[in-house]
């Protein structure tokens, strides 16, 4: 026994810091994977989440989950690539909820291919996506938010090393980065926070493409040994799953977080270190 005694009020403060009770919460790329996961544990914690992606099926899939845990999970179409849609979104959250508390930028996609073949479509719709999503969705929440307002934004793993194929990927998320930064100091002095998650890998509907023909047909065989790949690269022989990035997430727009701001939490399982 430690000798330090706790008292139930103790125990509850702590506990309720992690609570995002009446928040609410608007969440990009809420279709699938860690922004789907995110909505979830948001809305576990107490908050109101509006989930939007491109991707109706997704959203479906969202909404099912949610309710299968009892939980309530508001959803939109948004195409993050385009400003004036993200702009009209916050917006809408303001006429509905009043207010805007979390903004989560999960949206996001890959495009492997080397650089030396890429095409100038592709460099631009990889950073119309990833970087301008995010960068128009910071400046929308920015301006709507008022003081204790969050925003994460989804970052990579990819921001500290390079990726054979994927070189549009890594140069939109180390512009993340930035974007992250820039916003942080901007409405700092408003009271709001906006920080990024580096997520090493996960399995997701990006990183299933590894390994799933254009048919939907899966490699198993291909499936194994690349997970066993990622294992071999964390100290912990470990991959993480989509759960342990919206935890990042919750620390970070919960009370809990309250001092971090302009920071990139590394989520990886120990598999790349600065
Ligand atoms: N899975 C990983 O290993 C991993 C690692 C590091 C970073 N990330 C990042 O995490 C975020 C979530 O990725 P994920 O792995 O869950 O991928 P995912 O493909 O499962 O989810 C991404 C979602 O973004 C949506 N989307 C794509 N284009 C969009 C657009 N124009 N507007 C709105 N929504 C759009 C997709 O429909 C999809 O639902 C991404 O930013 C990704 O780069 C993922």
């Amino acid at each position: 026994m430690s000798g330090i005694s706790s008292s139930p009020d103790l125990v509850t403060g702590i506990t309720d810091t992690f609570l995002v009770t009446d928040k609410v919460a608007l969440i990009t790329g809420g279709g699938s994977g860690i922004g789907q996961e995110t909505a979830i544990v948001l809305a576990a914690a107490g908050a109101r989440v509006i989930a939007t992606d491109i991707d109706s099926a997704g959203l479906d899939v969202t909404r099912s989950l949610a309710k299968e845990s009892g939980l309530v999970i508001d959803t939109r179409i948004l195409d993050v690539s385009d400003p004036e849609a993200v702009s009209a979104a916050v917006d809408n959250v303001m006429v509905e909820h009043g207010k805007l508390d979390v903004l989560v930028n999960a949206a996001g996609i890959l495009i492997t291919r080397s650089a030396l073949d890429v095409t100038p479509d592709e460099l631009e719709r990889v950073l119309r996506i990833n970087l301008g999503g995010t960068f128009f969705a910071c400046q929308a929440a920015g301006r709507a938010m008022k003081a204790d307002g969050r925003i994460v934004n989804l970052a990579s793993a990819i921001i500290d090393t390079a990726s054979p194929g994927r070189g549009t990927y890594g140069i939109s998320k180390g512009g993340v980065v930035q974007v992250t930064r820039t916003f942080a100091l901007e409405l700092g002095p408003a009271g709001i926070r906006v920080n990024a998650i580096a997520p090493g890998w996960v399995e997701t509907g990006m990183t299933r493409q590894h390994w799933t023909a254009p048919d939907g047909t899966i490699d198993e065989d291909k499936r194994t040994k690349y997970i066993a790949k990622m294992q071999g690269i964390s100290p912990m022989a470990t991959v993480g799953t989509s759960r342990d990035i919206a935890m990042g997430v919750l620390w970070l727009v919960s009370g809990a977080g309250s001092f971090v701001t302009g920071q990139v939490i590394r989520i990886n399982g120990g598999a790349f270190m600065a």
